[in-house]
């Protein structure tokens, strides 16, 4: 089957139909919040930790659900099991709710619940196995980064330049600073040492990059540190890779035209590729 959808708890098979009201606050002010869990071989792939940070961005936005996390997991095994789909990306999405247009939030607007399945793009995964490239564009995006929110017009920004020079991905920078990619985080190698932007209200959180920091590295032995660098320290790296959920761990083999380290996937960043589809194949069996 296609992509399919679930509004407010209902199955939606046609994602044309209009359900949507004009005043909704998404649409007025991109006030409200996502989360996009992969699936792999039928099974969601991190769903508790993308739940916990759905719920976080929620408490930072002052939106309050009715839907408990129970609710939610069984909404994702619901679109899996209709749509047939065993290897997708689900997308959801929590808005304030529609009310008269006005800045403040509204007291009794009901928040609206809607998520798609639909197949993780090919062209997405090719790139874990050939590599990509990326360019370096200008942070353009608002303070809260670490808030998973619909407001993503920088994000648009800087994907849409990446498109327009023919690359993967756009590596953004604020204040001389490599923030994270444009829907990816963003980590760089340099004598077998992996480097990437602090938590804060920089960038979000991402579960890979969680995964791979907490996880994967310690146990590959791996050092992680987690200090602002520079676009010359990326540049001169010898291996980079970004995490997301759709592109699990992709090596950037090359930045703004030049090559990183030799162009060629390094052994850290293939260690790792390797270590995550370990993981994959043990959280989301075959068969
Ligand atoms: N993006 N940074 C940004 C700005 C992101 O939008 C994303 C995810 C990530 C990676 O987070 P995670 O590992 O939890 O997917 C980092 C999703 C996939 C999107 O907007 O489509």
């Amino acid at each position: 089957m296609g992509p399919i959808g679930l509004i407010d708890g209902r199955i939606v098979a046609d994602l044309s139909e209009k359900l949507v009201e004009m005043e909704d606050r998404g649409y007025q002010f991109g006030d409200g919040v996502y989360e996009v869990t992969p699936v792999f071989n039928g099974r969601c792939f991190g769903l508790q930790r993308h739940m916990e940070r759905l719920f976080r961005s929620l408490r930072e936005m002052r939106i309050t659900v009715g839907y408990s996390a129970e609710d939610l997991y069984g909404y994702h095994e619901r679109l899996i099991q209709e749509s047939g789909i065993v290897d997708a990306g689900i997308y959801l999405q929590i808005t304030r709710g529609f009310a008269p247009r006005n800045h403040n939030f509204p007291d009794n607007a009901a928040p609206r619940l809607t998520m798609t399945v639909r197949p993780i793009p090919p062209s997405l995964l090719q790139y874990i196995e050939t590599g990509a490239e990326a360019i370096v564009v200008p942070d353009l995006r608002w303070l809260r980064c670490d808030i998973k929110s619909l407001n993503l017009l920088g994000n648009v920004f800087a994907k849409e330049q990446a498109k327009e020079a023919g690359v993967f991905e756009a590596i953004q920078v604020r204040d001389g600073a490599v923030t994270e990619g444009s829907s990816t985080n963003f980590f760089a190698v340099k004598d077998g040492v992996l480097r990437t932007h602090p938590l804060s209200n920089l960038i979000l959180q991402g579960v890979t990059r969680t995964i791979v920091v907490d996880e994967l590295a310690p146990k590959l032995g791996l050092k992680v540190v987690e200090e602002p660098f520079g676009v010359d320290f990326a540049t001169n790296a010898d291996e980079a890779f970004v995490t997301g959920s759709l592109c699990n761990v992709t090596p950037i083999t090359g930045l703004d035209g030049r090559p990183v380290g030799d162009g060629r996937i390094g052994p850290v960043t293939r260690q790792l590729v390797e270590a995550f589809t370990a993981l994959v194949g043990q959280a989301c069996p075959k068969g």
